[in-house]
């Protein structure tokens, strides 16, 4: 069974290939961003505490996110394997999830800084779905909405330019040392995520 993690930095790409691939492996695909964006949206307790760190390109502290994650994988639709995409992203995640979950392969999303922010700054995702666009490198068919469900397209609060400066820094504080962790257990495949959507 397949439980892979896709690591990488903001906008590397992970929710456009794990949308990709998930549905060609009939994996489930978790984005604890997705789940969190969902709980602000409904206003839970956890989505009002979430929200603050979230708009400041911050990461919600572990106990927030291990109850929502513990929960998803425990869901039906996760017995033929997932695709973690944005978890873990701290040792005490990754450690905890040895213990949920333990993951099959890690692959890690590796594309130089500089190309980061141009793609978060042009991305636009469905409302609905969460299917990502890209106005410069991958537009929708009609402009503003999504060739899967015609809902309209969303321009995410955390893709301006301060805190997607934020994220990237806190990406390689926090989460890029989880590379070494992940290549000293085995598991570690390094993909250039520099290249067409499909060759990638
Ligand atoms: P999250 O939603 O996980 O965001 P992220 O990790 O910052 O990743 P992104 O969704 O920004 O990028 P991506 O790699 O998925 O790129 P995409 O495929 O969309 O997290 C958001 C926030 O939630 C965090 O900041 C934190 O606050 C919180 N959070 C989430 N998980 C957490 C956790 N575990 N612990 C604590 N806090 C957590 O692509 C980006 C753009 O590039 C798109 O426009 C796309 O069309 C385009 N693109 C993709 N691939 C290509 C390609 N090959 N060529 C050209 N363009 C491409």
């Amino acid at each position: 069974m397949h439980r892979l993690i896709f690591l990488g930095p903001p906008g590397a790409g992970k929710g456009t290939q794990a949308t990709i691939l998930a549905r060609e492996m009939g994996l489930a695909h978790l984005s604890t961003g997705d789940l969190l964006r969902a709980a602000v949206a409904a206003g839970t307790p956890l989505g009002v505490e979430a929200d603050r760190y979230m708009r400041a390109g911050q990461l919600v502290p572990d106990r927030l996110v291990l109850g929502i994650l513990e929960e998803r994988v425990g869901e039906t639709d996760t017995a033929a394997g997932f695709i973690l995409d944005g978890f873990p992203r701290t040792v005490p995640q990754a450690t905890a999830l040895e213990r949920i979950a333990p993951a099959t392969r890690v692959i890690s999303f590796e594309i130089p800084e500089s190309r980061l922010v141009e793609r978060l700054t042009q991305r636009r995702v469905c409302s609905t779905c969460g299917t990502p666009y890209n106005l410069s490198t991958n537009p929708p068919a009609r402009p503003g909405v999504c060739d899967r469900d015609g809902a309209p397209l969303a321009h995410r609060s955390d893709d301006q330019p301060e805190p997607v400066r934020t994220r990237l820094k806190v990406y390689w504080e926090k989460t890029a040392p989880l590379l070494d962790y992940y290549a000293g257990r085995g598991l570690l495949l390094r993909v250039d995520a520099d290249a067409p959507v499909d060759a990638v």
